[in-house]
C-alpha cells in the first residue's frame, strides 16, 4: 500500500512526547512490510537537516481560501526505508517550538494539512491511504471529503489516530475560510464547538475510520468520563474505531544495543544493568548503594501524568523508607518547583532533573528499580513498555494502555506479573503501591527477580500492530471505493481552438471540476459577512 502519514512530530527530528516516538517507529515497520510509506511534517527550525536532505525542485503551490495561494518548500530524506517530506515555511514553522502558544497556531497546522495534500497531488504521487496523526491534522479529512473531493488523493481511505483526546485543536472559525472549507462544516455535528471549531471533533466525523493506541482506551473515550466531551461522537462512530496498541522500537531501546547507557545487559545477565544503577546513581549525586531500591520516573509534568500524587505521597515516604528517587521531566510550572523543594528537601534520597534529556532517559529506564506512572489518563503510555523491557518493573495506575501491557504483582500468584498496579488516583492509593513495590523488592526478591524476567521476555514488537492497521487500512479503502466521480480529465493543451465548435483545451480543467469548492467558498464569504 502507499501511506501517507501526516503528523507534527516524528522522532529524532522532532519529539515532545511519545507520539513523535510512536510515528516515527510505525513509518519504519509499516515500510519494512513492504508498504511504501511518506511522512509528511514541518521543517521547525529546530528540526536539523543534514546533506541526505534534497530539496524538492519546484516550489510548491499550497492553494489556500479566497482564491489565495502560498508558495512553500518541501524537503524528502530517508528515514529507514520511510521518505519524510518536511515542509518548510518559515511564517508558520522557523521558530523553534512545535506547538506554539500563537493565537494562530491551528491557522499553522491548517496551512500543514493542506500543503500534504497539495504536495502530493503536485508530485504525482498519490496514496491509497492518508493516516492523520491528532489534532493538528484535524481538518484533513474535511479537505478530503470537500473542498478536494474531485482530486485523486481523495480516493483514499482516510484514517484518523488519537494519540491523546484531551488535546482536540480548538479554533476560531475563520480556520474554514483560511482553507475554503465550506461554511456547511461548521454545525454541532461536525467541526462546531463552543461556538469555535474543534478540530478533532469534525475529523472524527469525518474520517473513514478511526483508530487510537489502545484497545482499553478505545472504550474509555465513549464514556463522560473519560470523552473529554467527544465521547458522543465517539459511540456514534464505535463501529468504526479501533484500538490498536503501540510497540516499541527495539533499534532505539534495548538494554542489548542502547548505546546511551554505560553497559549493555540481557535477562540472563545482569552485571550490566547493576553498572547501569551505579551510574545513575553517581550521576544523581545518591549513594552508591546496590541494596537500596531506586524509582525512576521520566516524564511530561502534566496533569495527566498524575505525578502531583506521587509528589504528595513522597515525604511520608521518604521520611521512613530506605529508598531513592531519580527524577527527570518538565512541564507545570507549579509541579516542577514542588519536585525542586522536594529535592532540596531530601538531598540524599531524591534527584530532581528538569528539562528534556533523552540519555538522561535511556539511563533512568536503564538503571531505576522501579519505574513510577502514575496516569490519570494513558492512551497508550511507552515509558512502561520501555521500563519492563529494561528489567525496570513499572508502577501503574489501571487505565488505558497500562491496563493493556501491565500484568500486577500479586504475592498470592507468586511469579507471575511484570509490575505494580494501582486503581484509585489518590495518595492513599500511590502510597500503597510504592509500599507494595518495596515489599516486592525486600521481602519477596525471587518474585522480584521473575517479575523483571517477565517484563523482559514480553514482546512488545511492532509487527503484530502493523498488521492490524493493515488490516484497518484494507477496510477504509474498501468503504472509499467509488465514493467519488473519476477525476476530471487532464487538460489538453497543445489543441487549438477552431471557431465554432468548442476546442478540446475548453473540456473542464481540474480547477473548473471544483465547481462546489468554488460555490462554497462564495457561500462562505457570504455567511460569514453575515455572521
Ligand atoms: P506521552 O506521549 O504522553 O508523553 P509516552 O509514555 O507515550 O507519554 O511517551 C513519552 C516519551 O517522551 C518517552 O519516549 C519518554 O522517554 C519521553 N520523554 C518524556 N519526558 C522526557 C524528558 N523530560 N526527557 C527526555 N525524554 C522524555
Ligand atoms: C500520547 C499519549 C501516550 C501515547 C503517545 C503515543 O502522547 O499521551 O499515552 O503513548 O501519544 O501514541
Amino acid at each position: 500500500m502507499k501511506i501517507l502519514m501526516i503528523s507534527p512530530e516524528i522522532a529524532p527530528y522532532s519529539k515532545t512526547g511519545g507520539l513523535g516516538d510512536a510515528v516515527a517507529a510505525m513509518a519504519k515497520y509499516m515500510a519494512a512490510h513492504g508498504n511504501e510509506v511518506r511522512v509528511f511534517t514541518p521543517a521547525y527550525g529546530s528540526v536539523r537537516r543534514d546533506e541526505t536532505w534534497h530539496r524538492y525542485e519546484e516550489p510548491v503551490r499550497v492553494e489556500l481560501g479566497y482564491g489565495m495561494h502560498s508558495d512553500c518548500a518541501v524537503w524528502e530524506t530517508n528515514f529507514c526505508g520511510a521518505t519524510v517530506s518536511f515542509v518548510e515555511y518559515n511564517y508558520f514553522f522557523g521558530g523553534n517550538e512545535i506547538y506554539s502558544s500563537r493565537p494562530d497556531d491551528a491557522h499553522r497546522f491548517a496551512f500543514f494539512g493542506k500543503a500534504a495534500i497539495d504536495y502530493c497531488e503536485q508530485i504525482n504521487w498519490i496514496p491509497d491511504i492518508v493516516h492523520c496523526h491528532d489534532w493538528t491534522t484535524g481538518l484533513v479529512p474535511a479537505l478530503l471529503n470537500t473542498r478536494d473531493n474531485w482530486r485523486r488523493i481523495a480516493r483514499a481511505g482516510i484514517i484518523f489516530t488519537i494519540h491523546n483526546l484531551q488535546h482536540q485543536g480548538y479554533a476560531p472559525k475563520s480556520v474554514l475560510e483560511y482553507l475554503g472549507l465550506p461554511w456547511g462544516l461548521f454545525t454541532a455535528d461536525n467541526y462546531e464547538s463552543l461556538g469555535g471549531v474543534c478540530m478533532m471533533k469534525g475529523a472524527l466525523y469525518h474520517a473513514t475510520k478511526i483508530t487510537t493506541v489502545s484497545p482499553t482506551y478505545s472504550y474509555e473515550i465513549q464514556s463522560s468520563e473519560q470523552g473529554f466531551g467527544l465521547d458522543h461522537v465517539l459511540r456514534h462512530r464505535a463501529g468504526d474505531l479501533t484500538g490498536i496498541i503501540n510497540g516499541i522500537d527495539y533499534g532505539e531501546w534495548s538494554p542489548r544495543t542502547d548505546k546511551l547507557i554505560p553497559a549493555n545487559f540481557v535477562p540472563e545477565n545482569f552485571t550490566g544493568k547493576d553498572i547501569c544503577k551505579a551510574e545513575l546513581q553517581r550521576e544523581s549525586r545518591l549513594a552508591v548503594r546496590r541494596d537500596i531500591p531506586v524509582f525512576g520516573v521520566v516524564s511530561r509534568l502534566a496533569e495527566q501524568k498524575g505525578l502531583d500524587l506521587f509528589a504528595a505521597a513522597l515525604p511520608n515516604l521518604l521520611d521512613r523508607a530506605e529508598m531513592q528517587v531519580v527524577l527527570l521531566g518538565s512541564g507545570n510550572p507549579a509541579l516542577e518547583s514542588t519536585f525542586r523543594r522536594l529535592a532540596a528537601r531530601y538531598p540524599a534520597k531524591l534527584a530532581v532533573s528538569i528539562g528534556y534529556n533523552n540519555r538522561l532517559a535511556h539511563m533512568i529506564e536503564a538503571g531505576s528499580d522501579f519505574f513510577v506512572m502514575p496516569s490519570r489518563f494513558e492512551p497508550c503510555g511507552l515509558n512502561q513498555m520501555y521500563s519492563m523491557t529494561y528489567g525496570t518493573p513499572p508502577i501503574v495506575r489501571t487505565t488505558g494502555g497500562l491496563v493493556d501491557t501491565v500484568t500486577a504483582w500479586d504475592p498470592a500468584t507468586p511469579g507471575a506479573g511484570t509490575g505494580i498496579s494501582f486503581h484509585d488516583a489518590d495518595v492513599g492509593a500511590m502510597t500503597w503501591a510504592i509500599e507494595r513495590a518495596l515489599k516486592l523488592y525486600f521481602d519477596y526478591s525471587d518474585d522480584y527477580y521473575k517479575v523483571r524476567m517477565n517484563g523482559m521476555n514480553r514482546d512488545f514488537s511492532w509487527d503484530r500492530s502493523v498488521e492490524e492497521y493493515e488490516r484497518v487500512y484494507r477496510e477504509a479503502m474498501e468503504a472509499r471505493k467509488g465514493m467519488f466521480p473519476p477525476p476530471p480529465p487532464p487538460e489538453i493543451k497543445s489543441v487549438k481552438k477552431k471557431s465554432g465548435a468548442p476546442a478540446a483545451a475548453e473540456k473542464p480543467s481540474a480547477k473548473a471540476a471544483a465547481k462546489p469548492q468554488k460555490s462554497a467558498k462564495g457561500a462562505a464569504t457570504k455567511k460569514s459577512a453575515t455572521r
